[in-house]
């Protein structure tokens, strides 16, 4: 038995199969975990518009809450990896808090998208980024790694300035022309995280 079939089976996702009514379930995931990092006010934000919205039931998940290990370095039964994993197999849908790190994503999120694999498959994902472009590349790396694991990446994708959204690039100040941007978003997240439940 492989190393994610020993934590999931092959069966992980079956349990959300069946079609109901039930709102979908999105995960807000902030992509950093340094100390100091901006992506908690970031990921406040979206969820506070999200949870104006009543069409799903959205949570943030902090990646940092999760004690991973670096892929490769430990057993990769550590509890923070299966914990992980649940998580990510209860939700529907995603949407990413990306931050640009060499002009790509965070080690911290890549880590984390590579310690899962079929929990990740056949659901919808948004993204909010931010940087002094706005966090653009960072995101067009993303959309990329969202291929292989089977998320299906929509095309509004709000893009944050470092130098315009922030004061002294650490305390969030959006501008209200983010707002209509972030609705047209989890719009499409919305409407790909329901129409992709029937895959599974
Ligand atoms: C290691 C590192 C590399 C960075 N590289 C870039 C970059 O290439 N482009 C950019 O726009 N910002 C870059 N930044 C600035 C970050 O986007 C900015 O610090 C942002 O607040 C980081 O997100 P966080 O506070 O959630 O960690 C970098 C920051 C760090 C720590």
């Amino acid at each position: 038995m492989g190393f994610f079939s020993s934590l999931f089976g092959n069966s992980s996702q079956k349990e959300t199969k069946s079609m109901t009514n039930e709102k979908l379930n999105i995960g807000i995931i902030l992509g950093s975990t340094r100390e100091g990092r901006v992506s908690p006010q970031v990921g406040e934000w979206v969820k506070g518009i999200a949870d104006k919205r009543g069409d799903a039931n959205y949570e943030i998940v902090d990646i940092a809450d999760y004690n991973l290990p670096f892929l490769g370095t430990g057993t990769g039964q550590e509890p923070g990896i299966q914990s992980w994993n649940e998580k990510l197999a209860s939700l529907d849908g995603f949407v990413f808090i990306v931050q640009e790190y060499n002009h790509s994503i965070t080690g911290a999120l890549k880590n984390a998208l590579d310690l899962a694999r079929e929990v990740w498959n056949n659901k919808a994902a948004g993204f909010v980024s931010y940087g002094s472009t706005g966090g653009a590349r960072a995101v067009e790396h993303l959309r990329g790694i969202c291929g292989e694991l089977l998320i299906a990446d929509v095309r509004v994708h709000p893009t944050l300035s470092l130098f315009t959204d922030f004061e002294n690039m650490s305390t969030f100040k959006p501008a209200e022309l983010h707002l209509d941007n972030v609705n047209a978003m989890l719009e499409q997240v919305i409407a790909w995280s329901g129409a992709l439940k029937t895959l599974r």
